[in-house]
C-alpha cells in the first residue's frame, strides 16, 4: 500500500527516486520521505502529506548529490501520518535508513526488546524498529546484505525493506515477504520498486522477486539469495507497459481516461481467447482437463469491487456449467471454516494481484487442498505468481484508486473461463455458445454507446450534488452493479450511498425512502423473468416521493412513466448488461466527487492496493 523506490547508478539518485515516488503515489499520499548515500553520511527528508510538501522542500533546501538513494510514500499503518512516523527511519547514529511496505506483526515484542536495551524509539511505526535491528545486527554480520538477512528471518507479517548505509555508496539492498517488490535491471544502473510504473522510463527489463528473497543492487549487478544467504535464480521480463501508458493520456483524471479505455480493455480480454464459433482457448491456463471435470464446487474470493464482479460471475458461472458457486468476502472467507476439497475449485480476482486479503484467502484454500485460480491485472503480481493458474485481464495499468476497466474485464474473464469450462464438461450447446460469443464481440462497441451518453449523466449529478444519501437497486446480475454503484459513489463522494437486491425493499429498506431521495434502478432488459417486478418496484419507491434514475435498455418504454431520470442502455442480454449498466454509474460518481471539488484518482483515508489485512 506504500510506494516504495530505489535506485543506484550514475544519474542524480534524488531525481529518480522522485520521478518514481510520483509514478507510485497513487499507491499512498499520508506522507513522502527520501534518503539518500553521500559521502559517507546518509541525508534523509521527510514530510507529512502529498510529495507535493516533500518537493517544496527539497526545492526551497536541496539534497546533496548522491548516485544511491531510496524513497517512499506511504499509507499509514501504525501511527499516525505525520512527519515524524513518515519513512525513511534510521539507526540511532543515523548510519541505516530503512522504508518499509506492509505491517511486522511481532514489531511489539522487538520494540520491548530494544526498550531494554536502551533504544529510544522516535515514532510509533513498526519500521522504525527494523533499523534499529540493522544497527546491532552490523556489529555482529559481515555486510548489509547479511545483517538484513538475520533481521528478516526474525519478523512476521507482511514486509518489503529497502535499505541503505552510510559506508555503502553504490548499494542498496532489499528484503520481501507478502508484500510486493520488483527489480528495474538497466545498463550500469539498477532501480527497485514497489510497483514497475516507477521505473519504465529509465527501463522495461524488470525481475519479480519471490517470498523471502533478498535482493542486493550495485551498478552493475543484481543479486538475489534467501533470508539464509542461497542463492536464487530469479526470471526477467520485458514491461509491455510504456510510461504514456501509465498517464493520463490527456484526460484531467487518471479515472475518466480509465472509464474511456474501457471498451478497448474489453476488446483486449476477450482477444484471441473466443472464436465466432463460441470455442474459448485459454492459452497457458495449467489445468488439466481432468481436474476440471472433477470440479463440484467454485468458490469465488475477493474484496471491494473485485468482490462485485465475483457475485456477476456467479450467475454465469451457475447458470452455463451447472456447477454450485459461492462468493465469499476475502477478508471474512478463511475465518468461517468453510468447506474445501480437492474437488473444490478457488478464484481469487484481484487487479493488484497484491490485495492481502485475498492473497490470506487463496493461501488458506491451498492449506486446505483446494487449486486456485487467479483472474489479474498485475502480470507477475503476488497472488497469481502462487496460483496453480491465471487468466490474466488485458485492461492495461489502472492507477485510479476507484476500479473502472478492471471491473468489466473481470467480468470477461470469469465468462471467457465458465465458457471454458462448460464446453471442457461438454455442458454448452453449439447455438447458444456461438450466440454467447457474438454478443460479447460486440460488447466493446456498446460500451463505447453508452459513453457517448455520459453528458446526460453529468447533468444528473450536478442536479443531486448536494444530496444526502443515494440507493441503489437491481435484481439478479443487476444487484452487484447496485453495490458497485454504491461503493463508487461511497468511495469518491465521501456519500452515504446503498445499493440493494430490488426484492428486498419491501422487508425493510423501503421505509429508507422520503420525499426527493435519489434511487438509481439498474432495469433488465424486457425479455427478462425479472423486467416486471423491478419496474414494480420503481413504483413503489416513486410512490414514496423518490427520485428515480432509471437505467433500462433502449425501447424500453414501460419505464417512462415512473422515471424522472432515465439512461438508456444498447440491447443486449441479460448476463451481459453489466457491461454496459456499470459505466454511467461510474461517471455519475466520478462527476459527483468532481463537483464536490474532491481528489477523485486519489480518494481521502484509501489506497490503490491494500496490502495490509
Ligand atoms: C475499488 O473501486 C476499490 N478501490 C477497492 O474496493 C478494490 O476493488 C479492492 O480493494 C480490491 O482490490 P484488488 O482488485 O486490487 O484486489
Amino acid at each position: 500500500m506504500c510506494g516504495i523506490v530505489g535506485y543506484v547508478g550514475p544519474r542524480q539518485a534524488l531525481e529518480v527516486v522522485v520521478d518514481g515516488l510520483r509514478r507510485l503515489e497513487y499507491r499512498g499520499y499520508d506522507s513522502a520521505g527520501i534518503a539518500v548515500v553521500n559521502q559517507g553520511k546518509i541525508e534523509s527528508r521527510k514530510k507529512a502529506g502529498k510529495l507535493a510538501n516533500l518537493e517544496d522542500e527539497l526545492s526551497s533546501e536541496p539534497m546533496s548529490m548522491s548516485s544511491t538513494g531510496i524513497g517512499h510514500t506511504r499509507w499509514a499503518t501504525h501511527g499516525a501520518p505525520n512527519d515524524v512516523n513518515a519513512h525513511p527511519h534510521l539507526s540511532e547514529d543515523g548510519s541505516i535508513a530503512v522504508i518499509h511496505n506492509g505491517i511486522i506483526e511481532n514489531f511489539a515484542t522487538l520494540r520491548d526488546e530494544l526498550r531494554s536495551q536502551g533504544v529510544e524509539l522516535l515514532s510509533q511505526t513498526d519500521t522504525e524498529i527494523v533499523a534499529h535491528l540493522l544497527s546491532a545486527q552490523m556489529k555482529v554480520s559481515e555486510n548489509l546484505p547479511d545483517a538484513l538477512r538475520q533481521v528478516a528471518q526474525r519478523l512476521t507479517g507482511a514486509f518489503t525493506l529497502v535499505v541503505v548505509h552510510a559506508d555503502s555508496p553504490d548499494l542498496v539492498v532489499a528484503a520481501r515477504r507478502n508484500s510486493p517488490l520488483v527489480v528495474g535491471r538497466g545498463d550500469g544502473e539498477n532501480f527497485l520498486a514497489s510497483d514497475v510504473a516507477a521505473f519504465i522510463s529509465f527501463t522495461r527489463n524488470a525481475i519479480e522477486l519471490g517470498q523471502d528473497q533478498v535482493v542486493v543492487l550495485t551498478p552493475q549487478d543484481v543479486l538475489v539469495t534467501d533470508f539464509f544467504g542461497n542463492h536464487v535464480d530469479v526470471l526477467e521480463y520485458e514491461v509491455t507497459w510504456d510510461a504514456a501508458a501509465a498517464e493520463k493520456g490527456g484526460f484531467d483524471l487518471f479515472m475518466l481516461k480509465e472509464i474511456a479505455e474501457q471498451p478497448k480493455a474489453v476488446a483486449d480480454t476477450l482477444l484471441g481467447r473466443i472464436d465466432d464459433s463460441g470455442t474459448v482457448t485459454l492459452d497457458g491456463l495449467e489445468l488439466e482437463p481432468e481436474y476440471l471435470a472433477s470440479i463440484d464446487k467454485i468458490v469465488i474470493v475477493a474484496c471491494g469491487t473485485a468482490y462485485h464482479s465475483g457475485m456477476i460471475a456467479k450467475y454465469a458461472i451457475e447458470h452455463w456449467t451447472r456447477i454450485a458457486c459461492e462468493v465469499e468476502l476475502a477478508s471474512e472467507f478463511r475465518y468461517r471454516d468453510p468447506i474445501l476439497r480437492p474437488s473444490t475449485l478457488v478464484i481469487a480476482i484481484s487487479q493488484s494481484g497484491e490485495t492481502m486479503d485475498t492473497l490470506m484467502a487463496m493461501r488458506y484454500a491451498r492449506e486446505q487442498g483446494a487449486k486456485v485460480l487467479a483472474i489479474c491485472n498485475s502480470n507477475g503480481s503476488t497472488i497469481p505468481r502462487e496460483s496453480d493458474a491465471v487468466i490474466y485481464t488485458h485492461a492495461g495499468p489502472e492507477i485510479a484508486v476507484a476500479s473502472t476497466k478492471a471491473f468489466l474485464t473481470q467480468i470477461v474473464a470469469c465468462y471467457l473461463f465458465a465458457m471454458f469450462m462448460a464446453q471442457s464438461r461438454g455442458g454448452v450447446d453449439k447455438a447458444a455458445a456461438r450466440e454467447i460469443a457474438l454478443e460479447l464481440a460486440t460488447m466493446a462497441h456498446k460500451i463505447d454507446l453508452v459513453l457517448d451518453t455520459v453528458v446526460g449523466v453529468r447533468e444528473i449529478a450536478k442536479e443531486l450534488v448536494d444530496a444526502n444519501s443515494v440507493l441503489f437497486l437491481g435484481r439478479s446480475v443487476g444487484f452487484p452493479v447496485a453495490l458497485e454503484g454504491a461503493l463508487k459513489l461511497k468511495e469518491l463522494a465521501y456519500m452515504h450511498a446503498e445499493g440493494f437486491a430490488a426484492g428486498e425493499l419491501k422487508h425493510g429498506p423501503i421505509a429508507l425512502i422520503e420525499d426527493g431521495l435519489p434511487v438509481f434502478v439498474v432495469v433488465p432488459p424486457p425479455t427478462d423473468e425479472l423486467h416486471d417486478k423491478i419496474v414494480s418496484n420503481i413504483q413503489e419507491v416513486r410512490a414514496r416521493g423518490a427520485k428515480t434514475i432509471v437505467l433500462a435498455e433502449e425501447g424500453d418504454s414501460s419505464i417512462d412513466e415512473f422515471a424522472d431520470h432515465i439512461i438508456r442502455l444498447p440491447k443486449c442480454p441479460a448476463l451481459l448488461q453489466p457491461l454496459v449498466a456499470t459505466v454511467p454509474l461510474q461517471v455519475f460518481s466520478c462527476e459527483m466527487a468532481t463537483l464536490k471539488g474532491f481528489d477523485v484518482d486519489q480518494p481521502r483515508n484509501l489506497a490503490k492496493s491494500v496490502t495490509v489485512e
